[in-house]
């Protein structure tokens, strides 16, 4: 009897909070950071391309068969998307000038599959369709396959008619975690999404260069970072030598072997915070950041449900960054030029 009343209240307390939670992420999710009016089925509403969704997500099941880190790929591209000059495809753009060509972004893959996806749509549904969008859908489903949960994409975007490499203020993967959250700051964005976001590095890779102060010269001591697990730090030893051979390429390494390795999404990434074995000294301040940081770290490690909802979330909030909207921008034919390319900076 007891036991079961017992029961009955913490049942209802946990669907209050469920409640009080879904109602949060609903609210903020139809008003991400910049409030424009980006809407869910935009496109049958305005019954121009009804099926977009199934489309999409049908390309890039195509492709994830045949390359899995494509999930890794279009979730690094959507965020330089969106963390410069917004969620408005400009760095889908070619050019000499353009963001791609960047140096933070110099290297970065997925472009052909938006190109396939472009392709598809002007056949089904000729110019209705944002590259903007295309983006924004098609990372979700690749996240989706690799282990996230499905979301709602609110619809709408505009595609940006220029793109500069000089307007790309991407950090390096080196920065401190404070640089890192004032960056997010700058943009609109807040600490749960900075800490939550971080947590797509559970499919990342990094170049050693970027590591290698915490592996051979920790702050000019000319040794390791203490702080560092010795299991992780001898097997990044292994895979990033000291110094490079003449014409050796920085090798790559996986931020979170268990989950990059296996193109998973997980929550592997906020363990290894705890347990002092991420790789990069951004990840691992995480550990020492303020309150509300470490806490959120420790949901995060604990409930890999938890992660996923508010990833989602924060992920929308991105994707709601200084977007075109309305008569800005157009719709562009080809993701790489803009419709009318002679009136436009990038060549
Ligand atoms: C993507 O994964 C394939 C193996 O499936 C690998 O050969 C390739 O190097 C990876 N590319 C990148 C950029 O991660
Ligand atoms: C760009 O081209 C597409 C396809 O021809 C067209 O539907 C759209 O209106 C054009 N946008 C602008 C701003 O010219
Ligand atoms: C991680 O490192 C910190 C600081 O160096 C230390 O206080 C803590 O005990 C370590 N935790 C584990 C699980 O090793």
């Amino acid at each position: 009897m007891e036991r079961k009343g017992r029961e009955f209240i913490v049942l209802v307390v946990l669907g209050l909070v469920m409640s009080l939670y879904m109602a949060y992420a609903q609210a903020a999710v139809t008003v991400p950071p910049e409030s424009k009016p980006l809407i869910r089925q935009f496109y049958k509403k305005l019954n121009t391309c009804e099926n977009v969704e199934a489309f999409v997500r049908h390309q890039v099941t195509l492709h994830w068969k045949v390359e899995k880190n494509i999930t890794a790929k279009l979730l690094k591209l959507l965020y330089a998307d969106c963390m410069v000059n917004g969620c408005d495809g400009s760095i889908l753009l070619d050019g000499p000038q353009a963001e791609k060509n960047a140096p933070q972004i110099k290297g970065f893959g997925g472009y052909a599959l938006i190109d396939t996806i472009k392709k598809v749509l002007e056949v089904r549904c000729p110019g209705a369709v944002s590259c903007a969008d295309i983006l924004m859908l098609a990372t979700r489903d690749a996240l989706q396959l690799a282990g996230a949960p499905s979301y709602p994409v609110f619809l709408g975007r505009r595609d940006g008619l220029e793109s500069k490499a000089s307007w790309v203020d991407l950090p390096s993967p080196s920065i401190s975690w404070e640089q890192g959250l004032n960056y997010f700051q700058s943009k609109g964005l807040d600490l749960q999404d900075y800490v939550t976001l971080l947590g797509g590095h559970s499919m990342g890779r990094t170049h050693c260069k970027n590591i290698r102060d915490r592996l051979y010269n920790f702050k000019n001591t000319g040794k390791p970072d203490p702080s560092m697990d010795k299991t992780v730090l001898n097997s990044l030893r292994k895979q990033c030598p000291q110094t490079l051979k003449r014409g050796q390429h920085d090798p790559l390494v996986y931020l979170i072997p268990e989950s990059g390795g296996q193109f998973k999404f997980t929550n592997s990434y906020y363990k290894n915070v705890l347990a002092n074995k991420s790789v990069l000294g951004v990840d691992q301040q995480l550990s020492v950041g303020n309150d509300d940081t470490q806490q959120i770290v420790n949901d995060y490690a604990s409930s890999f449900e938890q992660f996923r909802r508010i990833f989602a979330f924060s992920i929308s909030r991105m994707g709601g960054l200084r977007v075109l909207t309305g008569t800005k921008g157009e719709i562009r034919r080809n993701c790489r030029v803009p419709n009318k390319s002679h009136t436009n900076t990038i060549q």
